[in-house]
């Protein structure tokens, strides 16, 4: 795969000649005509999504993190430096993603996507020096170095990416752009689920406001590559065997990571609902690119945690929270509704 030229005055831009992969743009951004309209749209609602993390109030969750048993303050810190990972990867991985991308509206989204990631880091920045005291907080993001588990799966992850960087065939980029759609689609939501698990019980309300609102940044990220993935199927060679085996591999190693960082020490989680919902979200995420769910038993179909529906949602009555610093934030969402809040 070849990086598009900076600029490539021989190219086509005509809306009939566009395709996401192996089109022959100039780069100009040419946004009249659009072949994709549903980039256009996604990208509107993702900028309608802008939130200031700072704006969010932590004051409560500084006086919390204390009240959290020892187990619950070492899965906090750990899910916290996992997070760290994925957006740091994100942001670092896209561009090279991006680099072969023939049509400017889709480029345009990805842009934004990568803008986003930026931002995510910006808030587990600021989480950490709000809530972590001054002498854990250097170990928050170094995690990786003492945690085997986690140093795994760091390198596991940005190992399928570095292979495509080294190597990019049409086949490795299939591969990196499913990788990335675990990402976005699987590798987030044990931890989110962690953050509303303490909000239902009254703890770090103002962790899980700053997590709702990456929540919702990262399923527009899954909206995105649930177009992309289908058409890279048509296009690119891969197997669905291939897929299922990525799936089944996420699956196992985002359940051994939750398992070993949560376990079954912070009250209403354990191995089982980790296996659960990891497994619903996997059938759903496949589904959602046309293809049949990998887990057939029923307990795979529905989520295990529809109870913390309402502190992962910013616009129903369950969100209660309104005040000064986070009426700031939701009066920036202009968007008439933003789909995906059943998917948790
Ligand atoms: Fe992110
Ligand atoms: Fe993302």
């Amino acid at each position: 795969m070849l990086a598009n030229p900076i600029f490539n005055p021989n190219g086509d831009d005509r809306v009939e000649n566009r395709s996401i992969w192996f089109g022959n743009t100039t780069n100009l951004m040419q946004l009249n005509d659009v072949r994709y309209s549903w980039a256009i749209g996604l990208y509107q609602q993702m900028r309608e999504n802008f939130w200031i993390p700072q704006k969010l109030d932590l004051t409560q969750d500084v006086t919390d993190y204390w009240n959290l048993t020892t187990e619950e303050r070492h899965a906090y810190d750990g899910i916290l430096s996992y997070l760290t990972f994925l957006d740091s990867v994100q942001t670092c991985n896209l561009p090279h993603l991006k680099s072969c991308v023939t049509a400017p509206e889709v480029s345009l989204c990805i842009a934004e996507q990568i803008a986003q990631e930026g931002m995510h880091n910006q808030s587990y920045q600021y989480i950490i020096e709000t809530v972590i005291p001054s002498d854990r907080r250097t170990a928050v993001y170094e995690f990786w170095r003492t945690d085997q588990v986690l140093a795994e799966r760091c390198e596991f992850i940005a190992g399928i990416y570095q292979q495509y960087i080294d190597s990019p065939t049409e086949e490795n980029y299939f591969v990196a752009l499913l990788a990335d759609y675990l990402l976005e689609g699987m590798y987030f939501y044990n931890g989110f689920i962690y953050f509303y698990n303490l909000a239902s019980r009254m703890l770090m309300p103002g962790s899980a406001d700053i997590f709702k609102m990456i929540n919702r940044d990262e399923l527009s990220h899954v909206r995105l590559y649930q177009k992309l993935l289908p058409e890279a199927m048509r296009l690119f060679p891969h197997s669905v065997e291939q897929i299922y085996e990525m799936f089944d591999r996420a699956v196992q190693h985002e359940c051994r990571w939750t398992n070993h960082i949560v376990g079954e020490n912070v009250l209403g989680i354990t191995k089982s609902s980790t296996e659960q919902y990891t497994k619903y979200l996997a059938n759903m995420r496949l589904r959602a690119i046309g293809l049949e769910p990998l887990y057939s038993g029923e307990q795979y179909q529905k989520s295990p945690y529809k109870h913390l529906e309402r502190f992962s949602d910013t616009k129903k009555a369950g969100h209660t929270k309104a005040n000064f610093f986070e009426a700031g934030v939701t009066s920036y969402v202009m968007s008439s509704g933003v789909g995906g809040w059943d998917e948790i």
